[in-house]
């Protein structure tokens, strides 16, 4: 099969790769900013992936190749590694030579060449799928026998201590492990969880995703402050995690709190339950019922933990005035995109009054596409 990973590859460095692999992008249903409060995720893959056409080295020279990068081609020695010494995208991927390294798996170098449909900035991890494009390859190229949670972990590692931003485990655990037709319910603290089916057009119902196009950075500090806040909040409450309070005792625990922190644990503590919640109404077969589940967790995310922006609020809300069922922020934050649960006959509908939102707004035109559930990261060829 030629991909356009392939043929980047050809180009660059001559000869073949010895295979290609993708990694996706994602969507998560709902669960957010619970995974560094050891809580509750569920993510489904995007179609969009990062691919990666690669071959051996055994000369402990990496090349680093991005079709929708600068057009240079970034050379590292694999016993230089070190978190900071890589600037730009390639420390995804450099990143992810040195978790292994570290890990104690013995790497030979390698030539890699991506390419890649994720959006970038757009709150759909693009980052996650560089780091676990390219964890699937070099598990395949050098045997490393890694499954998909271990090669999960191990780009976070690269995203967490080489690049250095305090994510959690859902990109790359959504990455790494998502099936077609499901999302993941995960739980962060234990990493184990189920597939559960999410075949939405079965039923009439459409997953519209809209990008805001405003975009977000996890690099600067809001991020880690708001990381910060939460773990300062557990430390008061004597748990080691805020996904330790259960929601009965909430009010009580609030109470506990100086008045800053109390937002945080609100929103971590009812994002929880309405990841439970999300999973119960799915087994119920009441797929519908999901839309009021992710208004309210866009309201938490707008009203407690303060990461939504005006772009996000519009959005939102005028999918939801065009008959949407549900919608919300998704990611980070600060940005990024949307997810609205759809009637798919109102689908042209909502995304008209969103689009016309934003001209009337002043806001720049954002980008809409249907999210259906993918497959997490595979060998292509
Ligand atoms: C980003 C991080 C994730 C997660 C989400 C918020 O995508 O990379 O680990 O914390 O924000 O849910």
């Amino acid at each position: 099969m030629t991909t356009a990973a392939a043929t980047a590859f050809t180009a660059r460095y001559g000869g073949s790769p010895d295979g290609v692999w993708a990694a996706p992008g994602r969507i998560n249903l709902i669960g957010e900013h619970t995974d560094y409060n050891e809580g509750f995720v569920m993510p489904a893959a995007l179609p969009h992936t990062t691919q990666v056409a690669a071959r051996r080295r055994e000369d402990g020279v990496v090349r680093l190749f991005s079709a929708q990068g600068d057009a240079e081609v970034a050379e590292l020695a694999l016993d230089a590694l070190a978190p900071g010494s890589v600037p730009g995208w390639a420390a995804y991927p450099a990143g992810v030579f040195w978790a292994l390294i570290e890990a104690g798996h013995v790497l030979g170098g390698a030539d890699l060449a991506f390419s890649s449909d994720v959006p970038t900035g757009a709150g759909l991890s693009s980052s996650a799928a560089l780091e676990c494009a390219t964890a699937i390859a070099l598990d395949d190229l050098f045997g490393l026998g890694l499954d998909a949670p271990a090669r999960a972990l191990v780009a976070q590692r690269a995203e967490n201590a080489f690049v250095g931003v305090p994510c959690g485990a859902l990109d790359q655990m959504a990455s790494s492990c998502c099936v077609a037709g499901h999302a993941h319910f995960l739980d962060t603290r234990t990493l184990t969880g189920r597939q559960v089916p999410l075949d939405l057009p079965a039923v009439g119902l459409t997953l519209l995703v809209i990008d805001t196009k405003v975009k977000h950075d996890l690099g600067d500090g809001a991020y880690a402050g708001l990381r910060a806040g939460c773990e300062r909040a557990a430390a008061l409450l004597g748990v080691q995690a805020l996904r330790d309070i259960p929601i009965a005792e909430l009010g009580t625990a609030e109470a506990q709190l100086p008045a800053e922190l109390r937002p945080l644990l609100r929103h971590v503590v009812t994002e929880d339950q309405r990841v439970l919640d999300t999973v119960a109404a799915l087994d119920a077969g009441e797929p519908r019922a999901l839309g009021p589940i992710l208004t309210a967790g866009h309201a938490s995310l707008r009203d407690d933990y303060r990461v939504s922006c005006p772009e996000t609020d519009l959005a939102v809300s005028a999918a939801n005035a065009a008959g949407a069922l549900g919608a919300r922020m998704m990611g980070g934050g600060f940005g990024g995109s949307v997810l609205a649960l759809v009637d798919t006959g109102l689908l042209e509908t909502v995304e008209r009054a969103v689009h016309a939102a934003f001209a009337e707004a002043g806001f720049g035109a954002p980008q809409t596409f249907t999210a259906t559930p993918s497959q997490g990261a595979h060998r292509v060829a």
